[in-house]
């Protein structure tokens, strides 16, 4: 070989490893969303890779110069329009949840591809993209993979939904796991198992219910003979989860599901603005953060709720810093300060930070845990819940059902985590236990990515169970020939007792025949 060649070989490897093209897609309209993938694409780009990136909040950061960021950002008016009835709704009822979820995804993505820049990426023909990178809560985004004819990652910013579990290959059982927008954790109860188990049933069929109506749409904004959306999700290469085996239940998952873990978006710390500082150092006794995320407005707390934490924070020796999204809180007492925007992570450092009180927002507990402050959760909807409990069962703090909570039993649980110093020597512990580990969930997100590359995708780590058809998964077939098996023969069984005693009636009526 020429020295040429090789060098034409060489930097066309070069060219393909070093600078793929990548289009990343998070449709989801909430903050906590877009930031669990922001240190991704920022990496990827500095990487020099060529990102196009939709998204409903962009960086905008011009020294990435790298990465194109399309803004979606329009998509969270339909979004808050439908959140009231997603938190209330949805609060008690997982499928209620689940339901309007899948609904308000729909419309919003819907939406999104009627925008005109997204249009244009859809319908210009010279352009192409090496890789998509989908968060995968609904499918219809996947439908780009098959425009580009190109591999698929897929990712979520909390543990996955069961059915996602499913639709790559990696099996799931509804005890040992049962699904993240479900509150139970730990040793289930019987009444716990039967819900698992239908949650598991129904979810999918809502799912699976609405893929025809998501492939009009598909067919609506692509254009005709793509393939259903049932299949197109089945050739997703990897499914990056942001879970952990530290905080989250253990889960046994194929090669292709990746953990990426928590904790990617954490920043380096900032100088607070100064009269925050200030108002913070002068808390000598300790303060309190509390923030309900972005999702749910601690404006949206019924009066009575209100009134109970206000209440409780009035009786209480601590200064309070609540993050609050209206310039007037009634009945505010001194020792409460609001503001509509926190530098949360900074606060988290402060050294007189005593507890986070949190609605449990699983971006917004990695921050606590990683900074060692201990919690008290407000839980309302969506993957809040579990992980309450979750970091209730890890000994990390206390919960609260913002239903039945009462003044006193508020104050009782924040003065309880703040006064016994098991809870902050489990969070410490828990934060080790997170950052022991050979690479960062980033460096883990960057590796797996650019191997997707390397490879086209990763056919040759695909798991067994997508080629099987679901009667033979859930050994339908198999349980139907035992019990065939087992009812042939107590049939025979039957017959050859009735045969014998009728022998026995026989022979032992005989003799009387004989004698006469
Ligand atoms: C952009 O990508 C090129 C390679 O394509 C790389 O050399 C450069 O460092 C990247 N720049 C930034 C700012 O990310
Ligand atoms: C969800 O959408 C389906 C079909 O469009 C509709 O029948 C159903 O009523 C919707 N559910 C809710 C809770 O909006
Ligand atoms: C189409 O895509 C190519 C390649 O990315 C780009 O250079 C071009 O500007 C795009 N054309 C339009 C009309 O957006």
């Amino acid at each position: 070989m020429s020295k040429l060649m090789i060098w034409n070989i060489l930097s066309v490897l070069w060219i393909y490893c070093d600078g793929a093209r990548i289009l990343g897609i998070v449709p989801t309209p909430s903050y906590s969303h877009q930031i669990a993938f922001r240190p991704l694409w920022r990496e990827l780009s500095l990487r020099g890779h060529q990102l196009t990136v939709l998204t409903t909040d962009p960086m905008n950061d011009k020294s990435l110069t790298n990465l194109t960021e399309i803004d979606l950002h329009f998509s969270y008016e339909l979004w808050n329009q439908r959140l009231g009835d997603l938190i209330n709704k949805g609060h008690d009822n997982p499928l209620k949840f689940i339901e309007l979820m899948l609904n308000t995804s729909s419309a919003v993505i819907e939406l999104q591809l009627q925008h005109k820049d997204v249009q244009a990426l859809i319908h210009n023909e010279t352009q192409h993209f090496d890789l998509l990178m989908n968060e995968f809560l609904f499918p219809t985004m996947f439908a780009f993979s098959e425009r580009f004819k190109c591999p698929t990652i897929a990712m979520t910013s909390l543990d996955a939904p069961n059915g996602v579990y499913q639709i790559v290959g990696n099996p799931t059982h509804p005890v040992v796991n049962p699904d993240v927008v479900l509150p139970f954790t730990g040793k289930l109860n019987f009444f716990e198992r039967v819900i698992s188990v239908l949650y598991n049933l129904v979810s999918r069929y809502y799912y699976n219910s609405l893929l025809p109506k998501e492939d009009l749409v598909v067919e609506k904004y692509f254009g005709k003979g793509y393939p259903s959306l049932e299949e197109i999700p089945k050739r997703i290469s990897m499914l990056f989860v942001n879970s952990d085996p530290i905080f989250h239940q253990i889960r046994a998952t194929v090669p292709t599901v990746i953990q990426i873990r928590g904790g990617k978006h954490l920043a380096a710390s900032k100088p607070l603005p100064k009269d925050l500082k200030k108002y913070l150092d002068e808390a000598a006794e300790g303060f309190i953060y509390f923030s309900l995320g972005t999702n749910v407005k601690s404006k949206d707390l019924s009066e009575n709720v209100r009134n109970v934490i206000l209440q409780a924070f009035s009786e209480l020796p601590y200064k309070i810093l609540w993050k609050f999204e209206l310039d007037h809180l009634p009945g505010k007492p001194e020792n409460v300060k609001i503001s509509k925007w926190l530098p949360q992570q900074d606060i988290f450092k402060h050294p007189n930070i005593k507890l986070f009180i949190t609605q449990g927002g699983l971006q917004s507990m990695e921050e606590a845990i990683y900074n060692h402050v201990p919690m008290v959760g407000i839980p309302f909807f969506a993957d809040q819940p579990l992980n309450i409990n979750r970091m209730v069962s890890k000994g990390l703090g206390l919960s609260l059902d913002h239903k039945t909570m009462n003044k006193e039993s508020f104050k009782e649980a924040v003065l309880e985590v703040i006064n016994n110093p098991r809870y902050l020597g489990n969070v410490k512990h828990v934060a080790d236990l997170a950052q022991d580990q050979p690479m960062t969930g980033l460096e883990r997100a960057v590796w797996w990515t650019e191997y997707v590359l390397r490879h086209k995708g990763a056919e040759h780590l695909k798991s067994p169970a997508l080629d099987l058809p679901d009667y033979q998964y859930y050994l339908l077939d198999v349980i139907g020939f035992c019990i065939l098996v087992i009812g042939i023969a107590v049939c025979l069984f039957v017959m050859v007792v009735k045969l014998i005693l009728k022998l026995i009636r026989y022979f032992a009526s005989k003799p009387k025949i004989k004698k006469q």
